[in-house]
């Protein structure tokens, strides 16, 4: 690869940014292990997404390990129906747990799992709908909401690249029991690593606070379920009452603080990104390309780039000359296309077969991301399209 020039994210973390962590570390003595910026970052997160309670944690896919435990928890075994496209945690979180994966493919338009296939597939042993917005594009139909509510299956929203995208309005995030963010670098905003649960349910919320740290007692915030356990365990310093297997999955003070920053122009980037994603559009050859995406409401970090037609030959030009421009891509999109064919998912019995996936099988080998990112300028993005329609 020639020098890249157009990395896939770049300067997500500004020198504001960082002085904003020093200004914090030159306190007299600052609390740097989980305290009272994480428990302020989760207040402004609730705040800005439009949720009762948020939990931050040390990743993305730590958020999906616990909500995979809690549902496991309070649902009791069972399936949980997941997309092919997505990334490894998503699956991995759902099979640790103790719950069955169930594959849905995707629907072109969104990249997220085909809504009407979701709803033919929840049966009696279906636990929840643990849903992937793909790339800032809402997968959400008022169909899959009604038909969910109707069930009383739980959606549980993976939005880990999709911060500020909205149906109807309404943020992602806010439809699911619980909703997953990422803070990695490469996403909308970053706390470095990081990540957030969000959700209305107060009990599950409780949960989550023990689970995120040990499993302990003392980490609920509801002095009801402390007095529970302290009366129940009387032999147990209540210091040290572990309710559940669990880990440590904190985050630090200081990425806290950093997502405080960060969170301040996470609306202003997101239109910037949004104008980015329609030039680009706009600048693709339809013909070629695919360009009919679900875009209403969207909220991307990287252009999907997708061939319209199989073509392996087409597939390499592209990718020879994004390289030969210096222009960062990644292909299969999420995780890097479909997760069926993935060593960790080779042998497990009941996987299904990659092929029969064909929406995912495509955008596995015939699609890319590039990043999107504020500082983008016009004419980069003109020539983008120039380069791409010239192949
Ligand atoms: C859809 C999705 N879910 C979960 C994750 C995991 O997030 P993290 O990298 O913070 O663990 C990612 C990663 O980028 C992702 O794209």
């Amino acid at each position: 690869m020639n020098e890249v020039t157009w990395p896939l994210m770049h300067n997500n973390i500004t020198r504001s940014d960082l002085d904003s962590i020093i200004e914090y570390l030159k306190l007299e003595d600052p609390k740097l292990t989980q305290g009272p910026m994480v428990k302020t970052f989760e207040k402004n997160w609730s705040q800005w997404l439009g949720v009762k309670h948020s939990v931050m944690l040390n990743s993305g896919s730590s958020a999906n390990d616990l909500t995979m435990i809690a549902l496991r928890e309070l649902k009791g075994p069972g399936e949980v129906i997941v997309p092919p496209l997505t990334w490894v945690s998503d699956i991995s979180a759902v099979m640790r747990s103790g719950l069955t994966p169930v594959f849905v493919d995707i629907d072109p338009e969104t990249l997220a799992m085909d809504n009407d296939l979701i709803l033919k597939s929840i049966n009696s042993k279906t636990r929840a709908v643990f849903l992937s917005h793909i790339l800032g594009y809402s997968g959400l139909t008022n169909k899959l909401l009604e038909g969910l509510k109707n069930t009383g299956i739980p959606l549980i929203e993976d939005v880990c690249e999709s911060h500020g995208a909205t149906h109807e309005g309404r943020k992602l995030g806010t439809f699911g029991w619980a909703s997953n963010f990422s803070f990695y670098y490469a996403h909308h905003m970053t706390t470095i690593e990081g990540g957030m649960i969000s959700t209305n349910d107060s009990e599950l919320y409780e949960i989550l606070l023990m689970l995120r740290s040990h499993g302990m007692v003392r980490e609920s915030s509801s002095t009801s379920i402390k007095e529970k356990y302290y009366s129940a365990f009387p032999d147990l310093n209540p210091d040290f009452i572990f309710a559940f297997a669990a880990h440590n999955m904190r985050s630090t003070e200081i990425n806290a603080v950093l997502g405080m920053e960060q969170l301040k122009k996470l609306d202003e980037s997101n239109l910037k990104r949004t104008e980015n994603l329609f030039k680009f559009l706009s600048v693709i050859n339809p013909n070629v390309f695919k360009t009919n995406f679900k875009v209403q409401g969207s909220s991307n970090y990287a252009f999907t780039l997708i061939l319209l037609e199989p073509n392996f030959a087409l597939r390499d030009r592209v990718e020879s000359k994004l390289r030969g421009a210096g222009i960062e891509f990644r292909r299969g999109l999420s995780g890097g296309g479909n997760q069926l064919r993935q060593p960790y998912l080779k042998n497990v019995p009941g996987i299904p077969r990659p092929q029969d996936f064909p929406n995912t099988e495509h955008v596995h080998h015939f699609s890319w991301y590039i990043g999107n990112f504020p500082e983008l300028a016009h004419d980069q993005i003109v020539n983008l399209g120039v380069l791409l329609n010239r192949i």
